[in-house]
């Protein structure tokens, strides 16, 4: 099978969410070919799992957040995490002239955050009315309702196609009181709100 671009576009949309496996029309064992294909890495994309996170960023005043799964620790010494942020996205914008960005791990009871970060897009609403926070030393709004959460300086930008990699430096964090971890499998339902 082959894909065009928005097909390509629609397949990692669908990875985010469902993480269900798309399969390939090609036989197994074709090998490696020069042409990329989205079926078949999405075997080994949606056999793993991992938590998804609240990204939020400011700049000039205006505040933005998304739900996140591209996010991981990058370095223990310094301590740096690489934030994977897609370039559509209301937050990519605010976090291109922010200092710093704010990541904040979900319990797995916070389902209506994790929908209202996942599911809306600061292009239509403020996601910050009706939920509680404080500014953080980056100018970053932190989450009072989280199970965990960082926050660090942007040291470097990567390019990873139509994500871009915010590396930070983290200069605070702190322990939520929201137990468990909400994860990419119990999102399977839900539809991004910035599709790509
Ligand atoms: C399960 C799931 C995982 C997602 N992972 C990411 C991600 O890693 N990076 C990203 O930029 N967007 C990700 N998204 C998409 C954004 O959270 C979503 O499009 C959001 O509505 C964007 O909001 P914004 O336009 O206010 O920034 C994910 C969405 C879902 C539902």
């Amino acid at each position: 099978m082959r894909f065009g671009r928005a097909a390509v576009g629609y397949h990692l949309h669908r990875l985010w969410t469902c993480g269900e496996d798309l399969g390939s029309d090609d036989p197994p064992g074709t090998g490696v070919t020069a042409e990329w294909q989205p079926g078949a890495s999405a075997a080994f994309v949606s056999a793993i799992d991992y938590p998804l996170y609240v990204v939020t960023a400011c700049a000039g005043g205006e505040m933005s957040g998304c739900l996140a799964g591209f996010v991981t620790q990058a370095s223990i010494d310094p301590v740096r995490f690489l934030v994977c942020v897609s370039k559509v996205n209301h937050t990519y914008g605010v976090a291109r002239r922010s200092r710093g960005l704010g990541v904040h791990l979900l319990g797995s009871d916070q389902r209506a955050v994790a929908s209202l970060f996942g599911e809306q897009s600061g292009d239509q609403i403020d996601k910050f009315q009706g939920i509680a926070w404080s500014t953080g030393a980056t100018g970053s709004p932190i989450l009072s309702e989280c199970a965990a959460w960082i926050e660090g300086n942007v040291v470097d930008l990567i390019d990873g196609g139509d994500h871009e990699a915010f590396l930070i430096t983290v200069t605070a964090g702190g322990a939520g009181t929201r137990p468990g971890r909400f994860m990419r499998t119990d999102a399977t339902d839900f539809e991004a709100g910035h599709p790509q």
